[in-house]
């Protein structure tokens, strides 16, 4: 392979159909293609609507990068697919699209996991950024904290022990009555109310934990409609944000003095979080390290983060072949 190969990257796990192109360590084009106005009425992802949108969507997208990258194919090198963790309906998408086009341009297909992409996506903008670091992940379907020990080795330090914090922004969003995705609109609601709901006591500061938190919330909007008595919800988005997020650094902070590690960065859709970016700082500043985040448009599903974790893959790990099937579920590392 080229010192510089052109990698094509594509994403449908959940509700963005996304192709990008990545030369060497440049990013020539970025195309997403959103659905979420369409399941926004639903109040949640419809997996089967999101599958058909993905058909439709996906060969325009990939016209859309390639074209917006000044690519041709012919000129690609690879190609890197999310194959899991996700919808199933929704990577077979990415996945039948990405070993089609693979297979007729003869060119090497690598099956990537979504998380590790989601961490890989701190690459495109801290190019400095190098193994070993502390990747803190808050995703739709994962969170916890893990360590990065090399460009194509990863291992979960800790790990919710059941919800993902960004299912419980989600599914509190939704019992408050906020659209969908809730997560941005607590984060917006919070800066305007104040933490002063206990919805939990804490008893390990470094178990990260959301069903218990997210059934305390419910119960809590309950009591208070029994009472015909109605919930202050900037105090509840703020209450419980601070609560979700106040877990996961501190697992952070417990991960930094175990480990000595002083890098971190956030990885996943709720390291948009303004609350999140701000405890990682501060955990960062008290214990001196250094600690990253993607830009907003990297932090949600894009395919830029797929095709940098295949540039890293590309003579590390085998590429994949025509028997590459999705995967609903999938652990970091796997
Ligand atoms: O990482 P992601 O794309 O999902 C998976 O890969 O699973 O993240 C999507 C999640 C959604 O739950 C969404 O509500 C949440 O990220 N999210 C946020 C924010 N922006 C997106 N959560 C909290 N605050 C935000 N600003
Ligand atoms: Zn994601």
């Amino acid at each position: 392979m080229k010192e510089n190969p052109i990698i094509l990257g594509i994403e449908t796990s959940c509700d963005e159909t996304s192709a990008a192109v990545l030369c060497g360590d440049k990013l020539l084009g970025n195309v997403i293609s959103s659905q979420i106005e369409i399941h926004r009425r639903f109040g949640g992802v419809v997996p089967e609507i999101a599958s058909r949108n993905h058909l439709t969507a996906i060969l325009p997208v990939i016209d859309e990068a390639l074209k917006s990258a000044g690519v041709q194919k012919t000129e690609l090198d690879a190609i890197g697919v999310t194959y899991g963790a996700g919808l199933v309906g929704a990577l077979l998408v990415g996945v039948s699209a990405a070993k089609a086009l693979a297979y007729s341009l003869g060119i090497p297909l690598y099956a990537v996991n979504h998380i590790e992409a989601h961490i890989a996506a701190n690459y495109i903008s801290t190019p400095e950024l190098k193994p070993p670091f502390l990747a803190v992940v808050a995703s739709g379907g994962h969170t916890g904290v893990c360590i990065v020990e090399g460009r194509n080795k990863f291992r979960m330090l800790t790990s919710t022990t059941d919800d993902a914090i960004g299912e419980a922004f989600d599914k509190v969003a939704r019992a408050v009555g906020l659209p969908y995705p809730g997560g941005p609109e607590i984060d917006r609601l919070a800066k305007t109310g104040a933490p002063c709901i206990t919805f939990i006591e804490r008893k390990h500061k470094t178990q990260i934990s959301y069903s218990g938190l997210k059934t305390a919330v419910i119960n809590y909007l309950h009591t208070l409609e029994q009472r015909g008595v109605r919930p202050v919800i900037a105090d509840v988005c703020a209450s419980f944000q601070k609560t979700a997020v106040d877990m996961l650094a501190d697992s952070a902070a417990a991960a930094i003095k175990k480990s000595g590690i002083k890098t971190i960065v956030a990885a996943g859709g709720v390291s948009a979080n303004s609350y999140l970016r701000e405890r990682l700082k501060a955990v960062g500043e008290e214990l001196g390290c250094n600690v990253y985040f993607p830009p907003m448009s990297l932090c949600t599903d894009n395919a830029a983060m797929v095709a940098v974790r295949a540039r890293d893959m590309i003579g590390e790990c085998d590429p994949a072949t025509l028997a590459l099937n999705a995967k609903s579920y999938l652990k970091i590392g796997d």
